[in-house]
């Protein structure tokens, strides 16, 4: 059984992550962190609350997070974002409002209390690394914590989805992605040289919808708008669950140990590379995923729509 924290920025990929995880009866979800990124914290913590109302998983607390990056003072959603996961984060779908709010506990501090609970633990960040980045600010000595990080971010064997050298999650704080990766942490990266390897597809989404459940309509509709607003044809990129598959089955992918970091300044802002101040350290703690075996993470995720057809 896998201790897992998901740090999401509830969009339509983060969703379908979140659905995975919630019903994958080898992970024990201690809790979900929200963060700013394809919608506001807010708006990104009511969709954790209503996915997991549709999953059955109302046990699973949700914890609301930074509101903005490490250097910025506010932030509200980039057009691409909106274009990408609708207006409200789940392809402009109306998703029943979950009948819960938030925990009162703040992201950081909840990351801190479970971190220094429990060791056999991973986190798993889809959006950006803020929320993680100040846990760590804030009780540094966490830096020698035993437990796993997974990231889905960055990009380093192909060009970036928001420049030519950077991927979005890492894009909207690179800062706080640096302080991680150079941190000490044992973090793999899982980004866009994996993420886009992997593919759900309208048939999907046409298997989810004939289940003629409410929650298989709704991931259906939210699905068919990402499809159409990420590549457009007949599928799209498994982003956010391939760094939830990856931290169930790491023998899924090929992991190229590098200590890697992330370029803050010029064109290369938010690029994630290897550190060559750290070349030659013999045992790096962090590791970028370079290939996948798509068929594996496709199949994994069957879990969603197994469930759409169980409560049929
Ligand atoms: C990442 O950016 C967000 O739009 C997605 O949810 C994913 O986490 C892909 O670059
Ligand atoms: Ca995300």
């Amino acid at each position: 059984m896998l201790n897992l924290i998901l740090d999401l920025d509830t969009g339509v990929d983060d969703s379908i992550a979140l659905s995975y995880a919630a019903l994958n009866p080898e992970v024990n979800l201690l809790g979900v962190t929200g963060t700013f990124g394809n919608v506001t914290t807010d708006m990104g913590a009511r969709n954790a609350l209503a996915v997991l109302a549709m999953m059955g998983r109302s046990d699973v607390p949700v914890f609301e997070g930074a509101y903005h990056s490490l250097t910025t003072e506010s932030f509200s959603p980039h057009d691409v974002s909106v274009r990408i996961h609708g207006r409200n984060g789940t392809g402009n779908v109306v998703f029943p409002a979950a009948e819960r709010s938030v925990e009162k506990e703040a992201a950081s501090d909840f990351l801190i209390r479970m971190m220094r609970q429990n060791e056999d633990m991973v986190i798993v960040t889809t959006g950006p690394s803020t929320n993680l980045a100040s846990a760590l600010m804030k009780a540094p000595e966490l830096s020698s914590w035993k437990g796993r990080v997974v990231i889905m971010g960055g990009a380093l064997t192909v060009r970036g989805n928001v420049s030519h050298f950077a991927e979005a999650n890492i894009s909207q704080d690179p800062e706080a992605a640096k302080i991680v990766f150079e941190s000490g942490l044992d973090v793999t990266m899982v980004g866009l040289d994996v993420t886009m390897r992997s593919r759900l597809r309208k048939s999907d989404a046409q298997a989810w919808r004939a289940t003629g459940t409410e929650a298989g309509k709704a991931f259906a509709g939210m699905l068919e708008h990402y499809i159409l607003n990420t590549i457009g044809g007949d599928d799209t990129y498994v982003h956010d669950p391939s760094a939830v598959v990856c931290a169930l089955h790491p023998e899924y992918f090929s992991l190229l140990p590098l200590a890697l970091t992330v370029e803050l300044d010029g064109a290369d802002r938010g690029r994630t590379v290897g550190d060559e101040s750290r070349i030659l350290e013999k045992a790096p703690k962090t590791r970028a995923a370079v290939n996948v075996d798509s068929g594996k993470v496709e199949k994994e995720l069957k879990i969603i729509g197994e469930y759409f057809t169980r409560i049929s």
